[in-house]
């Protein structure tokens, strides 16, 4: 059993904010390894071990000290970033692999990563063809991108609604919380289908979870905006009209463009 330690004695969580790092779960450095040890002392590795128990500040160590562990978290912070980046690329299809995010993209990812209740989802609409589904994956990317262990998840609505359907041997609904509660979900081609009764109940129910707890997504349709409401019903696009905010793409069916 693990010792119980009371809150007032416990191990206040380093500020990785003031070293300018992401969240995530970081080994912490070695104090030992702290070689600068002026007249020989070992004064330096001290100071390092008390401000890594919360102790003392960044400030109240030596300049010495403290580019030392902004060092070491900065390195580990560039590895878990490499992490989410390779993470990234072996789930994305191949076909997306090479979207790169523009600004906008980006700012809205890191808007996630640092507040992920207060962004509003992305709903990006536009016909056959416009890049929809590449954007998408250009925004994930830039999540990847940023390092922070923010989860994601990707599925077309088609595949979701198979994921989803009550198979014998599987618990679908604990499949379904698994994924409503994914930090950020992108669902592509939302109103793809003439929505069932089934799958009209199924999104509804997703996007309302998604609705009720804050949590972002992002999700395409080629459904022009104005006919969302009677593509996927009234409760559906009511509450993706109040959560989302929307990317329009225009222009011509890119894959005519790439045709050989
Ligand atoms: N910004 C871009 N730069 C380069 N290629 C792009 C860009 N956007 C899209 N493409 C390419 O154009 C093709 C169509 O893009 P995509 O599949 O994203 O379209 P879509 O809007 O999702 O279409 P659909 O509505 O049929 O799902 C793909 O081959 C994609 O890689
Ligand atoms: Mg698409």
């Amino acid at each position: 059993m693990t010792e119980w330690i009371p809150p007032s004695k416990r191990r206040k969580p380093i500020d990785l904010a003031a070293l300018d790092v992401p969240a995530g779960r970081y080994i912490l450095p070695d104090p030992t390894d702290f070689l600068v040890t002026p007249a020989g002392t070992n004064e330096g590795a001290a100071r390092i071990h008390q401000y890594l128990n919360g102790n003392i500040t960044l400030e109240e160590m030596q300049p010495a000290e403290a580019d030392f562990v902004r060092q070491h978290f900065t390195q580990a912070a560039e590895e878990q970033r490499q992490k989410c980046i390779t993470y990234f690329e072996t789930k994305v299809p191949r076909r997306y692999i090479t979207a790169r995010p523009n600004q906008i993209a980006t700012t809205w990812a890191q808007a996630v990563v640092a507040n992920p209740d207060d962004t509003r989802s992305l709903l990006i609409v536009g016909p056959t063809g416009t890049g929809k589904t590449h954007y998408a994956y250009s925004v994930l990317r830039a999540i990847a991108e940023t390092g922070a262990p923010t989860g994601w998840a990707a599925y077309t609505a088609a595949d979701l609604y198979a994921r989803l359907r009550p198979r014998t041997g599987r618990d679908s609904e604990a499949e379904f919380e698994a994924i409503a509660d994914t930090d950020v979900l992108f669902v592509d081609d939302l109103a793809a289908a003439k929505l069932t009764e089934w799958t009209e109940e199924a999104t509804y129910r997703l996007i309302n979870h998604r609705y009720e707890q804050c949590k972002p997504g992002i999700f395409t349709s080629n459904v022009p905006p104005a006919q969302l409401r009677d593509a996927l019903g009234e409760r559906i696009a009511s509450r993706l009209t109040e959560m989302c905010e929307r990317v329009v793409l225009k222009g011509d069916d890119r894959r005519k463009g790439l045709a050989a």
